[in-house]
């Protein structure tokens, strides 16, 4: 029997995606000195694109210069930096893939070493190692500057040759700030109520779909939940996603949590009942709710790992594309074995990228050694990519401390020679 996972589906602008996997977006840190692709780039997306993956989605790509996510981003802002990302398209989709742009504005969430003032809804500060500084208000001006950005970037998405866009509404970057209540405090047409909190998200999507046209495809990766007492909820997600809907948008990648509440990864819990099945796949839970208020295509991402998940998830309708991250760092074709049916698990490292047990485990109370495992996990990761980015095997053998050592000494690097251009 062919595997549930092998099958095309169409999306409701009438783009065809060639299979059920889709590479969640993972940002690179692979930009030169002057935030553009480069050949790391087109080698890391051909690897991926000749892996198997349906439906491949960039890191984050920023709107604004001013303000990154990290040091290393990507950014798109005007036309003349077109001829690299024309090759980074051509070379992502050498397998017949699709190849969608992330966009996204980090908001409070930008590190003090690219910007020590960055904008948010309201000033509400993420004291975070001290690693960000005190966010501005942003005036309706900025607003209005943010939402053209969001246009602009997209239509040069699609003139590079990418063939969609999914605009980042999760994970507590700017436009997941507008939704959070603990971060908008604001009492005028964004803030306050539902609607105004996801005001900026539609008037984005409004303008992007006007700048790309009707056959381009257009995603959002939004929060079921921000799990924080008082955040954004998942009632309140099903009804953005209706919202979102209506506004003609064509998948909705689904993934929790922030910065602060790290649930993306499925280091700390979300509440959803535990059992081994929802323990793999950490939102699944909530995409019934999801789905009964939106009648658009619904990914998830996060944890998915075996595939006799996956297939149930796909053939009980549950979900309709599987978002694969962490995986294709170290297996970059493992959708392919999946859809062959050739394995039952792909690579999963996350449970043994800790420095030890104990004290020094993921539960420890130390502020460092949780830093430690913290930067190691992600330097891991961000290590695997740098070798595919090389045309180098994956290293999954790299410790957690090792990685963090590299991740720190890289991150430094990175800041050092954007500050110098
Ligand atoms: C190294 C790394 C970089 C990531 N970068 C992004 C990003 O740029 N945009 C985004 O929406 N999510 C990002 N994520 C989150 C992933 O897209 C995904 O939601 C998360 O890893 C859970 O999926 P997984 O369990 O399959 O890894 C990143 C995750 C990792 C590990």
């Amino acid at each position: 029997m062919t595997s549930p996972l092998a099958n095309p589906i169409t999306l409701p602008n009438g783009t065809i995606l060639p299979n059920r996997l889709a590479k969640s977006a993972m940002t690179e840190g692979l930009a030169d000195k002057f935030d553009q692709p480069t050949p790391a780039h087109y080698q890391l997306y051909k690897t991926w694109s000749e892996g198997g993956t349906g439906l491949h989605i960039t890191g984050n790509i920023m709107i604004d210069k001013r303000y990154l996510e990290r040091a290393g981003n990507v950014v798109l802002e005007n036309a003349d930096q077109l001829p690299r990302f024309k090759e980074w398209a051509a070379q992502g989709t050498v397998g017949g893939n699709h190849l969608w742009v992330q966009l996204n504005h980090p908001g409070r969430q930008c590190p003090k070493l690219v910007n020590k003032e960055p904008l948010s809804p309201s000033d509400v500060h993420l004291d975070m190692l001290g690693n960000f500084g005190k966010p501005r208000a942003m005036t309706d001006a900025d607003i209005e500057e943010v939402i053209e950005r969001f246009a602009t970037s997209a239509s040069l998405v699609k003139e590079a040759g990418f063939t969609g866009v999914q605009i980042h509404c999760a994970h507590g970057y700017l436009l997941s700030q507008f939704l959070n209540p603990l971060i908008n405090k604001r009492d005028d047409q964004w803030g306050g109520s539902l609607e105004n909190r996801a005001r900026i998200i539609r008037k984005v999507i409004v303008s992007v779909r006007k700048a790309v046209g009707a056959d381009f495809p257009i995603g959002v990766k939004l929060n079921s939940a921000d799990f924080q007492k008082g955040g954004f909820t998942l009632e309140e997600c099903a009804q953005v996603s209706g919202w979102l809907a209506e506004d003609g948008i064509d998948l909705l990648e689904i993934s929790g949590g922030n910065y602060e509440q790290t649930s993306l990864l499925g280091t700390e819990p979300t509440d959803v009942r535990e059992s081994t099945r929802k323990r793999e796949a950490y939102f699944i839970e909530y995409a019934e709710q999801i789905k009964a208020s939106a009648n658009i295509p619904i990914m998830i991402t996060g944890g998915f790992r075996s595939r006799a998940v996956m297939e149930a998830a796909i053939e009980k309708g549950e979900v309709d594309v599987i978002g694969l991250a962490r995986p294709l760092c170290t297996q970059p074709n493992c959708s392919q074995l999946l859809i062959d049916q050739s394995v039952d698990e792909i690579d999963h490292y996350e449970d043994e990228l800790v420095l030890g047990t104990g004290f020094w485990g993921n539960n420890s109370s130390s502020n460092l050694i949780k830093a430690i495992n913290s930067f190691g996990q992600v330097g891991f990761y961000y290590w695997q990519i740098i070798s595919l980015s090389k045309g180098l095997p994956p290293e999954p053998k790299l410790r957690t401390f090792r990685a963090f050592v590299r991740h720190i000494k890289n991150d430094a690097k990175l800041n050092i020679r954007r500050k110098m251009a």
